[in-house]
């Protein structure tokens, strides 16, 4: 019997008692408090040192389980558990029902813990010996304060506060968090002036024109309405919206389109050059001018290779990035900084190397202030070809090393795997040998350490391979 329904340490003390002891899921029934006394009531034996071998990632996800309302879900972690002692792969099998049922249940509880971090609001109730304190009622899904008590100590660590919900009631006092009964919504003042600032907060960046009812719903469900101050004035807002937008369309000035005119002092250049093209010095110039396809409209500048006419090898990536589509030059950003260490380690001198990309401005997609990177199109690659046809014209490199799918596609004109070209030495026509490797960032994305590793000493392999090739 557990006495806290939702409580881990009770009932993981239960469960290691039970694993321990060799009880199997069917000799055990569970029950919670509020069910009443255990048939026989006879207390757990305190569980035996002996260490059990469970996946941590388990342990973590039961920590969260427990939580769900479901009555069941005490007995159905137990049998998980059980079975995982034999099974170390138990919860990557993603079709067995269990662990489904407890993939879904994580979800729901993720889900509940990041709505109560967003809906919990809280209403002054004074101040004493120079700290305010502050009371909030909230009525999670599912019985997650332990969850999230932390988060609301580390936001007001510097306030007293408490947080009230049916099941029990966390309290932060002098710096100190415990754990109390459950409560009820009239405990906590109904309104104050910090409610006024919610609702003035939200008056403000509520933006009429964009207004996605659908969307609001699933991001702020009704049910939390009801404890939410700025809830109630979510309906006339909605009302108002059109006849404010109409009223921002009558007023608004129109802001100059600043590609307007980079548009304008492009017009006058002779674009026609691409076929002047005799030198690297030219390519640069006319790369910067190119209007091929739409890319150039908010790139910076166009970014042509860089390296020595003479190198014998060439190095192509997939298109700048932020930093190089900034500066003008290839390989100067984090993606670079990547591949100028495993160059060095490969023994590469990358000045005299020939560095450019499959495509010459930065594709990207505006997010805030920052600009994330976005994957040109095979028909952007193909286009661009354009250039580096005319870059492998002047430098005749004996070997090119791709970086990537895209800079395959460009090199290539055709779309292979990189899995099924890498590791052997291809030859392309007119005798040009190709290396195809990965490219630097994919290390950067890699979010196991142990084969981020392991990839970036295939990717020096690869590049070694092209120095001795060159030697
Ligand atoms: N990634 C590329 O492919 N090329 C660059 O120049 C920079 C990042």
């Amino acid at each position: 019997m557990l006495s806290v329904p939702g409580d881990f340490a009770e009932w993981r003390n239960a469960a290691r008692g039970l694993l321990a002891g060799g009880i199997s899921p069917e000799e055990v029934s569970w029950c919670d408090g509020e069910e009443g006394a255990s048939l026989f009531g006879d207390a757990l034996a305190a569980p035996p040192a002996e260490r059990l071998s469970l996946p941590r990632q388990l342990i973590e996800i039961a920590e969260r389980v427990i939580c769900h309302r479901d009555a069941g879900v005490p007995a159905r972690l137990y049998r998980i558990m059980w079975r995982a002692l034999d099974d170390r792969h138990l919860l990557a099998r993603t079709t067995d029902a269990d662990v489904d049922w407890l993939h879904k249940a994580d979800k729901a509880i993720r889900r509940d813990v990041h709505k109560m971090h967003a809906f919990v609001r809280f209403r002054r109730l004074g101040e004493a010996n120079g700290r305010e304190s502050f009371a909030a009622w909230f009525e999670p899904s599912h019985r997650i304060l332990r969850l999230t008590a932390p988060f609301f100590q580390r936001r007001f660590f510097g306030m007293d506060w408490a947080i009230l919900t049916p099941d029990a009631r966390a309290i932060w006092r002098a710096e100190t968090l415990t754990y109390g009964p459950g409560g009820t919504r009239d405990e906590v003042p109904q309104s104050d002036l910090v409610e006024d600032q919610w609702r003035t907060y939200y008056g403000a960046i509520f933006n009429p024109a964009r207004v996605k009812v659908a969307a609001m719903r699933a991001e702020m469900p009704k049910k939390y309405w009801k404890n939410l101050p700025e809830a109630r004035d979510i309906a006339p807002l909605l009302a108002e919206a059109g006849a404010r937008v109409e009223r921002m369309r009558e007023t608004a000035v129109s802001l100059a389109n600043p590609l307007t005119d980079k548009w304008r002092t492009r017009v006058p250049e002779e674009l026609a050059l691409d076929d002047d093209v005799k030198t690297l010095g030219d390519l640069a110039k006319a790369v910067d001018r190119c209007t091929r396809c739409p890319l150039y409209c908010h790139a910076t500048q166009g970014v042509a290779g860089e390296g020595p006419a003479a190198a014998r090898i060439m190095l192509v990536g997939e298109q700048p990035g932020d930093r190089e589509d900034i500066e003008g030059r290839p390989f100067v950003g984090p993606a670079g900084q990547v591949l100028n260490e495993a160059l060095a380690e490969a023994g590469l001198d990358r000045a005299r190397l020939f560095l450019t990309n499959a495509v010459k401005h930065f594709k990207f997609e505006p997010r805030g202030k920052r600009r994330l990177h976005q994957n040109p199109t095979t028909g952007e690659i193909d286009i661009c070809r354009w250039w580096l046809d005319k870059e492998r014209a002047l430098v005749r490199p004996d070997l090119i090393v791709t970086l990537g799918a895209s800079a395959l596609r460009g090199v290539t004109g055709k779309s292979a795997s990189i899995k099924s070209m890498r590791g052997a030495m291809h030859e392309l026509e007119g005798g040009t040998k190709l290396i195809a490797t990965i490219h630097p960032s994919y290390l950067l994305r890699m979010p196991d350490p142990v084969r981020a590793a392991e990839e970036r000493e295939a990717f020096v392999a690869d590049l070694a391979r092209a120095r001795k090739h060159a030697a």
